[in-house]
């Protein structure tokens, strides 16, 4: 083994490299070349022997945590507004706080504050939601870039519905998309651009058609909402009368499927939207603290699951108030629970290695091979010191999952290397 570019950290390691149960080394080995990992181990051979190892001790190693969705042009708002449900809260909080971005000085204050944030709270990888102004979306570019995480971010398109101080046209919102698909796309760094129409009722046909022939022509990811609430889904058949569903009418304008989509929320799905899901590889972006904050109900994650849909956790800021996907975590489980009781007695909980599992590996699926510790993956690390190694590292894992504190986790590394505040 060439020995120069190699880094070998050790510690107690625990992971999911399937949803049903997790993978655990006390005092084991992580082997990394450049940003993927080489190897995991119990034990070094013998070409290992003279290497320099970063020894963490009893500090646990985990898989860095992926967020699915949220909206980096909210985070001032969060805890707000929560005594609304979908529509009303955009209409009375979240476009009025959207707008000020606008201003380039607030948008490089607000979005400093939120990558440091970001970063602080574990999550290594996110699919992002600015706002639909271009200058501040590319001042959120390069500090995401600065940083070292990795992410999709996409300048949001909307040209119907919105109030005045909201909204653009349609060709400027189009033209806006594809300087963003040539700037960004297919940039080999680990800040990628992603198609992102704020949802059907503000996105006219022309616009999702001009979308639609962007993503087709650039092969660019799309990201959006879906079935979230069922005010917004009746606005929408109200909207497409000749659609059958919410999901077809995305559909319809032939924006799935040119590469992978990511869909937020998806609480009210039906059967046929679940096919369509499975036909155009549809992510879904679970944001249980969202669903329950803005009275969206509580979305059938297993189900998804159990038809071979790939789920990931969306922290959804400010329709979630925690940025923190560990926390989301622990709002998965319970909100599985919910589920159960009240929705479907015959759906079974989601078990700990289930929601960990959509927290890192899940999510992380949308990015290549990232959150698990598997040969191959790219090294996206957090070192938690939980000051809690006389338990097992499931309750460990567990135990941090529901109460540990931000403070906990030490170092944080992204595709290799180690990523600090900026
Ligand atoms: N649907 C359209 N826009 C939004 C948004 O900003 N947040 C949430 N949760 N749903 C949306
Ligand atoms: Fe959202």
């Amino acid at each position: 083994m060439a020995k120069d570019n190699i880094k070998i950290y050790k510690g107690d390691i625990i992971f999911t490299k399937t949803p049903d149960k997790f993978e655990s080394i006390e005092g084991g080995y992580i082997l990394v070349e450049g940003n993927k990992i080489k190897k995991i181990c119990r034990e070094l051979d013998e070409s290992c022997k003279n290497m320099e190892i970063t020894d963490f001790g009893d500090k646990m190693i985990i898989p860095g945590f992926v967020d699915l969705h949220l909206h980096a042009g909210q985070f001032r708002n969060l805890g707000l507004g929560m005594d609304k449900e979908l529509l009303p809260w955009l209409e009375t909080y979240t476009f009025p706080e959207e707008s000020k971005f606008q201003d380039t000085r607030y948008a490089r204050e607000v979005y400093l504050e939120f990558v440091n944030a970001l970063l602080e709270s574990g999550t290594t990888r996110s699919v992002i939601f600015a706002t639909l102004h271009k200058e501040a979306t590319d001042i959120l570019f390069d500090l995401i870039n600065q940083s070292g995480m990795g992410a999709f971010i996409g300048k949001v398109n909307m040209d119907r519905n919105s109030p005045d101080y909201l909204i653009e046209n349609t060709e400027e919102s189009l033209e806006d998309t594809e300087y963003f698909i040539k700037k960004y796309a297919n940039s080999s760094e680990l800040v990628k651009f992603i198609i992102t129409p704020r949802f059907i009722p503000t996105c006219s046909s022309e616009l999702m058609t001009g979308l639609a022939e962007l993503a087709q022509k650039y092969k660019v990811p799309v990201q959006s909402h879906l079935s979230e609430n069922t005010g917004e889904i009746n606005w929408v058949h109200e909207l497409h009368p000749e659609s059958d569903n919410y999901l077809g009418v995305y559909d319809k304008y032939g924006i799935l499927g040119q590469d992978s989509a990511v869909m937020a929320h998806c609480v009210h799905n039906d059967n046929k939207e679940i096919e369509i899901m499975k036909k155009k590889r549809v992510f879904v972006a679970h944001c249980p603290t969202s669903n329950i904050n803005l009275s969206s109900g509580t979305a059938p994650v297993k189900k998804y699951m159990d038809n071979g849909i790939d789920v990931g956790i969306g922290s959804d800021i400010s329709g979630g108030h925690i940025l923190s996907i560990k926390d989301c975590t622990a709002y998965a489980l319970q909100a599985s629970k919910i589920y159960n009781m009240y929705v479907d007695k015959n759906s079974p909980i989601l078990k700990t290695s289930e929601a960990f599992y959509l927290a890192t590996k899940g999510g992380g699926k949308f990015f290549g091979k990232v959150g698990s510790f598997e040969e191959e993956y790219e090294f996206d690390a957090l070192i938690i010191n939980d000051r809690n190694a006389d338990k097992s590292l499931e309750e460990r894992l567990q135990s941090f999952i529901y109460s540990g504190a931000l403070s906990d986790i030490e170092r944080r590394f992204c595709a290799g290397k180690e990523i600090k505040k900026i």
